[in-house]
């Protein structure tokens, strides 16, 4: 049996007399991670027109082409995919916006090709995961990492709309509230929005990616633009306006840089990681257990202290064993029904066919009587008939022999 030994915490530290060289392995790790390549993928959802394009525009400083849709499209989502560069690192991005959230008239479920999305990256995941011959280490990795939920700057309260989404969405995927068109409400109405929504986070217990930094300026409200302007000499991201502009990356305009660094610069690796260590492991148990495993801690066994508990596996052997014993089961019972139907349908089929003998035998019967009878008439027919030709022969014969006794009288004479 294999002995684990751990170092106590007083345990001895030893250092190298000469260089041994691990002190190389984070370059290496670096190396492998640069060689693999960076993934982030990113899903936005809010209303039509709230900001969603000109928002990821802004953020990645690029254009993702996306046009702008109806209100009276149907629910759905669509991608965009790139890679951007910056100082040698190639991250390659997919950006997933929902289409038609919050516009039909019954808006319930308008948030779920989202989240539909979202459990279909687990599920691909887990099903590579899965596989005999799994090829994670180049597997495209489409799990969702971050959503931008962006909420109206209505300055009065959450919309019920949004709460029901947020709540499905926050079980799945790491989800960071942003208030779009922060231009467009005023300083007090924004501070005192931001402290009703995060009362009302509060109070219905939605478990939002935040990180521990000052929560009071949570949720970040941010401004984003797709027209850039030359101010200073530099190239700048502005909305105009007739009595002056407002620059996307100012700080004392929005928190659009605060969320940019969020996403980007300091929590892009926490955002990945978690959304594999708690989201998707989360959906993996869910998956699990629909499959037949125990979740964990709760494996009974049949031959426990009460006898009757269900057998709830654990391993993966196990689940295969009872999942087979259940389908030779399930096989046996079809057979048997298999069986019972035939014969029945055999009986049925030899009920059939004596019946149609039974008939059969019947219209012999009648046809042999018919043709008995006509047999019996065409007899007494034919008998008749002979009976005649006997008597017309036989007056012929008198006639022949009366004409020839006629014949010798005369020729007497
Ligand atoms: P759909 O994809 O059609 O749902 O739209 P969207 O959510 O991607 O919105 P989009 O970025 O296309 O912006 C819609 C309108 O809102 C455009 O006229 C933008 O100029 C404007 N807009 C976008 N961001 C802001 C903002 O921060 N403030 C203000 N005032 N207007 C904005």
């Amino acid at each position: 049996m294999a002995t684990m030994r751990t170092l106590a915490p007083s345990g001895r530290r030893l250092t190298a007399t000469s260089r041994v060289g691990f002190d190389t392995l984070p370059d290496q790790y670096v190396n492998r991670e640069q060689q693999r390549g960076f993934r982030f993928n990113i899903a936005c959802i809010g209303e039509t027109a709230i900001g969603k394009s000109a928002l990821l525009d802004s953020l990645f400083d690029t254009d993702f082409e996306q046009k702008p849709h109806n209100h009276d499209e149907e629910p759905h989502v669509e991608h965009s995919c790139k890679v951007v560069s910056e100082g040698g690192v190639d991250l390659q991005l997919t950006i997933t916006c929902s289409v038609g959230y919050g516009d039909q008239i019954d808006r319930t479920d308008t948030y779920k090709p989202l989240l539909d999305y979202v459990d279909a990256q687990f599920e691909e995941y887990l099903q590579e995961e899965l596989k005999m011959n799994r090829q994670l280490h180049s597997y495209t990795d489409t799990r969702v990492h971050a959503c931008l939920f962006l909420v109206s700057p209505t300055g009065t309260c959450l919309k019920s709309m949004d709460l029901v989404a947020l709540k499905k969405l926050c079980d799945k995927v790491n989800v960071i509230v942003v208030i779009a068109k922060a231009d467009t409400i005023t300083k007090s109405e924004l501070e005192r929005f931001k402290q009703t929504l995060r009362e009302e986070f509060a109070a219905n217990g939605l478990q939002l990616f935040q990180p521990e930094v000052d929560t009071n300026q949570y949720p970040l409200a941010v401004v984003g633009s797709q027209e850039k302007v030359v101010i200073g000499g530099e190239s700048v991201r502005v909305r105009q306006y007739p009595w002056g502009i407002v620059e996307v990356e100012n700080d004392d305009h929005s928190d659009f840089l605060r969320l940019r660094n969020l996403l980007l610069r300091t929590h892009l690796e926490v955002l990945r990681l978690s959304t594999h260590t708690t989201f998707y492991e989360r959906y993996r148990q869910r998956r699990l257990v629909d499959l037949g495993f125990a979740p964990s801690g709760r494996h009974t066994s049949t031959s426990g202290a009460d006898g009757d508990a269900e057998d709830v596996p654990e391993s993966l052997t196990e689940v295969y064993e009872q999942k087979r014993r259940q389908y030779k089961e399930l096989m046996a019972r079809k057979e048997q029904q298999l069986k019972e139907q035939f014969m029945q349908k055999v009986n049925e089929k030899e009920g059939e066919i004596r019946k149609i003998e039974k008939e059969l035998r019947g219209k012999r019967d009648e046809l042999v009587n018919i043709h008995r009878s006509e047999e019996a008439k065409i007899k007494a027919a034919l008998q008749a008939l002979a009976r005649d030709r006997a008597a017309w022969q036989a007056e012929c014969e008198a006639r022949r022999k009366e004409e020839m006794s006629k014949d010798s009288k005369k020729k007497d004479k």
